[in-house]
Parts: C-alpha cells; structure tokens; sequence
C-alpha cells in the first residue's frame, strides 16, 4: 500500500472524521418518570455527563412513535415522538442542549418498513387505496413444497422460500387483501416498496422536516435492503429460486441512494451514515461511501459476525487473527476512498468486553485495550452507552428474562418444533449473543436499580452495578472512564490529533497469535499502537519497518498505556519486549 502525501489526507478533511460518537439507546439510558423505561428528559439531565465525557455526536435510537414490537425499529409515525420517551417538546430541549454544548445529533433513520400500525400500512390493507403499492404484496405458491406451516389458506405457502432475519417466513398472509405482504424482520415490520416512486417522496420529505429542525444527520438502518430483487419485483408470485440475501444491495440501491443524496442531503453538510448487512465487497462499499458516494461512511458486520453461529444460540471461536483480519480488509479497502466507523459494540452486540476481552480478572485492562483499538484505527470511533465504565453481559437465566424479538422469537419456534429440549441447552450461546446484553440499563450508581429508574426497569438491571457503574468510575483517576477521557483528548485535542484522525494505517507482524501492533503514519508523524490480546505475557518487537524508516533508530516515546507510564512501558527495545496481559500502547515514533 502506498502512503499518500499529508496534504492528500488531509484534503478530505470533514468534522465527522473528526468526531467521537456516543450512542444512546433511550430506552435504557435514564428513566425521570418511574416507569421504568428510559426517557428523553432523562438524557437531558444527563447532558453535562456527555459534556465532561468529551463527545462530540450523539447517535439516538429510534424516538418515534411506536408499537415496540421491535422496540422503536417498528414506526408507526415517524414525525412524533413515543408516549413513552416524551414529546416533541422535549426532544426539541434536548437538541438545543446538545448544541449548546457542540454536541451534534444523528437520529435514525429506518426506512427500509414501518410498523403494521403506521397510517399507511392500515389503509396499504385496502387494495384500492393509494397506500396499497406502498408495500409488497405478492400471491402465495399454490406448489406448497415441502411448507408445512398455515400461516395462509391451506393450499397456499408463502411467496417464497425467504426466512425473516427474526425467524419464520418473511411473509405474512392477510385475509383482507388475500395476498401476503414482505417483513424481512418481524411480522409488525412490513417492508415498504422503494419502486413506488410516492414513497420516495414521503420519506425524503420526511427526512427534510427532521433536518430542518436542526438535526445534523441519520444513522440509516439497514439501508442496502432498500431495493428488492427482480425476482421479487418483476414477478408475481415471485420467482422462488432466490436466497434472502439477495437483498442485499439489490439492482436499485445505488439509484435510491443517489436519489436520496440529490434531493435531501447534498446542499447541506450533514452526517450520513449507513448499516449495511452482508459480507461487502470494497468496490460497492467505495460506490457508497467513496468521495462520489452518497454517504459520509457504513457499518459493516464482518467482525462481529466471527463469533456467531447459524441460530441466534449458536457460537464460534474467534482468533486474533480472525478480527485482525476482518478490520485490515476494510483499512486498506478505504484507506484512499471512503471512510471507516470503528465499532465493537451497539445495541444490536453484546457487550464488547465480554465479547472481545475478559470480563472477569482482566475486566479494566481488556476494557481499556478494546478502547484503545477503537480510538487508534483508521475512521470515526463509536461508544455504545456503558463502555466508557466496562458494563458486561448480563447472567440470564430464562427466557422471561428476554425482551427481544430477534432472541425470543427463534427460540420459542425451536422449542416448539422440538429442535431444541430445554432452554438450558442454550443458554449459554444466549447469553453470549443476545442483543439484550447490551441493552440492560446504564449503570450510574450502586443503589437498587443503578440509579437509572425508581420503578420497576423494563429489563433485568446488571447485579454487577453495585461495583460497575459511573460514580464510582468518575470517582477513581485510573478507571476506564479516565481512560476514555484521556483517549477523547488525545484524538482531538492533542499534537498526534491529525495523524491519529487521518494517517495511514498500516499493519505489523500480520500473523501474531496474541499481539496486534500497526502504525498510523502523516507525512513524518508517525504513532505505533501494540496490543496484547491474551491473559498472559506476549513477546513481540517492531519489525524493520519496509518503507521509509528503521524503528530500530528510532526513540519511542510512550504516550498511553493501559497499565500506567511505568518504567516497562517507557523503557522499551523495540527489538524485543513484553506486554502484560491484554497491555495497550501507543507509542510516538520520532
Ligand atoms: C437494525 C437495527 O439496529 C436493529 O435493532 C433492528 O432490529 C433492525 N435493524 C430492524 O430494523
């Protein structure tokens, strides 16, 4: 790979490379009326929290009105705010807020289906409505297969073999229409039909009245879903010799998000940003998210898809190579077009710590490691709420204690069928993968519900809270708070600020077992960053670099270490050393 100039880098320089992201699942976060739910006024009040944390956008889950079948994810007017989390009001105190304190704000955007209960859904069910071709209706298969399932008429299957990505068929039959409609996630999440040119006004007419109030962009959920594949537009009943994946990326996305940038985003210089599911490749990533493309930059899966199985209780081993691997591909695949996110965790993962580090012994120093890949990559770094105090997965021990569609629904269709017994036989694949880790309250304290609600919280409160949570972080200098603080600075308001936002990437040592190690270079700064994936001592050393320098003759000066600035850390050969148990460094090279 060829280091491109400083002043090339720098050339695409924009505030949201620049930025930290912190992103808050409202109905988590902080509950001010005791219904055990989290609430916008209860963000509000922890603004200044947000401040002293340092970040700079707050990504806010979906606030709409909605069902919650999904919670949120299933709209059903998506120009007022949920009961639940407040009124518009509210929001509107919440934006002023942030902004008071240069703090921007991305709202979701999820427009690939609304709720069964939207507007237009309700009238879609009357075939001679305007609305109806707001959806995808399509006549069942009279050659039923192999189907056994009524979910239609006896003598009918589903359009096609497609599973939703919550379980069962992805589509669901109404006796009103006598045609089955598309959900590729749950039954309330009906997918609307991008063709209709009307609906692509309704949503980018929409996506403007949010941006005039203020906003400063979207988070664009599962957005490459958008455009369906010919087997299913062209035809009816749709051809039945397609997988469900084949919507990803479909014949018109590219069109529809050109469409959208053209006529919502491009005058203003707002943030877009876009999920994106399945497995990649880099020349459509770079036709989405490149200097031409229509976003700003996308999430992708790879790395959090190595830990998974096939069913949501199904898990595999991961390798440091495995995730080296994974992120390398998308480094070098944007390193002179586009532009990465750096995640490990959201609403939809389990906690990061769990997941990628230790959290037990080495909970703090795995935590503080796991940041220190997330600040020092090439793109914009993302905190999902709670990392920043190394909240963990939590114990579950039933299937009472779930609350997500994406876990329940699989497992009461398996126990049902009989593929699997008991639910103790997958427990624990839940407990690794289930989205609800994530998605337990904020730790803020250690007092009964962890400060987060005086009533009773909609989902089971970590028991650890009474050690892990953000007072007693704040109240300690050396905690992973600290850190992520010292992170936040170093990012942006340090002399390594640049390099570390724009220099190039590049790997070391691409086959080491425990340690991952890469620079980032700018013109002639240079940081190292080494880290030590494991429970124990690694060696490891800096190879003869190949391009321009030897940092064999180079003096490495320590600027973090997860283990304090001690006399291992700053006194290093770089020839040969050791790290500690999951040790992060970042070193300037001079
Ligand atoms: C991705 C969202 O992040 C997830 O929470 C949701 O269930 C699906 N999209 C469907 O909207």
């Amino acid at each position: 790979m060829t280091a491109s100039t400083t002043d090339e880098q720098l050339l695409d320089r924009a505030w949201w490379k620049e930025s930290v992201i912190y992103q808050i699942y409202p109905r988590s976060f902080n509950d001010t009326d005791g219904d055990g739910v989290g609430d916008i006024p209860g963000i509000i009040e922890k603004l200044d929290y947000l401040d002293d944390l340092g970040v700079d956008i707050i990504w806010l889950n979906p606030v709409y009105e909605s069902p919650n079948a999904d919670n949120g994810y299933d709209i059903a007017d998506y120009q007022s705010i949920m009961d639940e989390f407040g009124t518009i009001d509210d929001w509107e105190e919440l934006l002023d807020g942030l902004h008071d304190r240069d703090i921007k704000l991305i709202m979701d955007l999820v427009v690939n289906h609304t709720s069964d209960e939207h507007e237009w859904f309700v009238d879609a069910r009357d075939p001679d409505s305007d609305y109806h071709d707001y959806y995808i209706w399509k006549q069942g298969r009279t050659d039923v297969g192999g189907f056994t399932g009524h979910l239609g008429p006896e003598d009918e299957a589903p359009p096609n073999e497609w599973e939703s990505f919550f379980g069962g068929p992805a589509w669901a039959y109404d006796e009103d229409v006598g045609k089955w409609y598309l959900h590729l996630f749950d039954e309330k999440q009906p997918d609307l039909n991008w063709e209709n040119p009307d609906v692509r006004d309704e949503i980018f007419e929409m996506m403007e009245w949010w941006l005039e109030k203020g906003i400063d962009g979207f988070r664009m959920d599962v957005i490459n879903l958008l455009s369906k594949p010919d087997s299913v537009t062209k035809h009816d009943p749709p051809r039945n010799d397609t997988e469900v994946w084949e919507t990803f990326d479909g014949p018109r996305m590219q069109e529809f998000l050109d469409e959208m940038h053209d006529r919502v985003l491009a005058d203003r210089d707002v943030f877009a940003l876009g999920e994106m599911m399945g497995r990649m490749d880099m020349e459509t990533a770079i036709d989405y998210v490149g200097r031409d493309g229509p976003l700003s930059t996308l999430f992708h899966f790879d790395h959090v898809l190595l830990d998974h199985g096939g069913e949501i209780w199904e898990t595999n081993e991961w390798t440091l190579n495995d995730l080296r691997d994974s992120f390398n591909r998308w480094q070098y695949g944007l390193a002179e077009d586009g532009w990465n996110s750096i995640y490990l965790s959201n609403h939809d993962q389990p906690r990061l710590v769990s997941r990628f580090g230790n959290d037990d012994e080495y909970r703090e120093a795995s935590a503080k490691l796991l940041a220190t890949l997330i600040f020092t990559l090439r793109g914009t770094p993302y905190i999902f709420q709670g990392a920043e105090i190394g909240m963990t997965n939590y114990p579950f021990d039933s299937l009472e204690e779930f609350r997500d569609v994406e876990t329940i629904n699989p497992v009461r269709n398996a126990l049902e069928s009989g593929e699997i017994e008991h639910f103790d036989d997958i427990k624990h694949g839940l407990r690794h993968n289930s989205r609800d880790n994530a998605r337990t309250p904020m730790q803020w304290d250690d007092s009964e519900n962890a400060g987060f609600t005086d009533g009773e919280p909609w989902i089971g409160v970590n028991p650890n809270h009474d050690e892990i949570n953000v007072e007693a972080a704040r109240a300690d200098k050396d905690s992973i708070w600290h850190y992520y603080r010292d992170l936040m600075d170093l990012r942006k308001d340090s002399d390594v600020s640049d390099v570390l936002v724009y220099g190039d990437y590049e790997v070391l040592i691409n086959d080491h077992e425990e340690v991952w190690s890469y620079v980032r270079t700018l013109g002639g700064e240079r940081l190292l960053v080494t880290l030590n994936f494991a429970e124990f001592e690694s060696h490891t050393w800096i190879p003869e670099y190949e391009v321009e320098f030897n940092p064999h003759e180079m003096e490495a000066e320590l600027l973090v270490c997860n283990y304090g600035a001690d006399e291992r850390a700053t006194d290093v050969d770089a020839a040969a050393f050791d790290l500690r148990p999951w040790e992060a460094r970042i070193y300037r090279l001079r």
